[in-house]
């Protein structure tokens, strides 16, 4: 028995499924080397979709549709094929509901482009099956921390489990002249503000330099962070990032470093770092 490595991607802007840079290659080397390694589905935690109260959900959409994406050409998502995973939804489901979730499927949830846009660049010819697992709109840190941990089990049955959110992402700070211009999401006619910058270290420096519980504390504790607020106007981005902290952060991960894999900026001050905590080459034994 292995434990698969976990991504947390920064999905950035929607041209990140138009347009190729390094974090769209590198998101496709992972998706390689998940179908190299037989994964059995996709586990994954987004952005895009929360749910009120108390309550998170489940996608139990057996045929989902797609969000229409702004500033992509249709010809780049429209025919990919989603493929989800209703067996494993509902066992997510019971394990949410044995940690005392009050969690639900939703068999009327149509995917948005946090998720399509990463499946579609890791596995650009097939989707392998993939659950998607909601937000709480509380953003409570700890409370999807522990969503991760209580799905970690799934990396001991060869699933892959994704956080796709944003390392630093405020839409309000973005500088979108350039891409409204000239449709150019990579332009950067200044450096990116200094929040933007310090964030950013802060976030690689709690995934690269810190493993198990230690990981978790380090990781949920970037909310407290005196840039943070102007990294993540809103906390929705930020929350697939507690995710994989739980997902990683047990005591048996202690000693499985994350490595930051790629790095991407965007509208001046979006900064679409990508982490994998674990290796499929060093994956430790049980
Ligand atoms: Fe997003």
């Amino acid at each position: 028995m292995t434990l698969t490595p976990v991504h947390f991607f920064s999905h950035g802007s929607t041209m990140m499924l138009g347009e190729h840079c390094s974090s769209t290659d590198y998101w496709k080397t992972c998706g390689d080397e998940a179908l190299r390694n037989g994964i059995k589905g996709v586990i994954l935690m987004g952005a895009h979709w929360d749910c009120f109260g108390d309550q998170i959900q489940v996608s139990t959409n057996p045929s989902p549709a797609k969000s229409p994406v702004a500033y992509v050409h249709p010809s780049k998502y429209v025919d990919y094929e989603l493929n989800p995973d209703l067996q494993t939804a509902e066992r997510c489901i019971d394990l949410l509901a044995k940690a005392g979730y009050n969690v639900s499927g939703n068999n009327t949830f149509d995917w948005i482009h946090d998720v399509y846009l990463i499946l579609i660049r890791m596995f650009p010819k097939a989707c392998p099956p993939t659950t998607i697992i909601s937000l709480n709109a509380r953003y409570d840190p700890h409370y999807h921390m522990k969503v991760g941990s209580t799905l970690r089990q799934f990396r001991k049955e060869n699933y892959l489990l994704i956080g796709t959110g944003g390392a630093v992402h405020n839409l309000y700070r973005n500088r979108w002249g350039p891409m409204l211009r000239f449709r150019d999401n990579f332009a950067q006619d200044s450096p990116p503000d200094s929040w933007a910058m310090e964030f950013r270290q802060a976030v690689e420096d709690a995934f690269t330099k810190n493993s198990g519980p230690a990981l978790r504390r380090a990781v949920t504790r970037l909310m407290k962070h005196p840039e943070y607020r102007d990294a993540h106007a809103t906390d929705d981005h930020f929350m697939a990032a507690m995710f994989v902290a739980g997902a990683t952060g047990d005591f048996e991960d202690e000693g499985t470093l994350a490595t930051l894999g790629a790095e991407t900026w965007e509208l001046t001050n979006m900064c679409n770092s990508q982490f994998t905590v674990g290796s499929w080459s060093g994956k430790k034994p049980q």
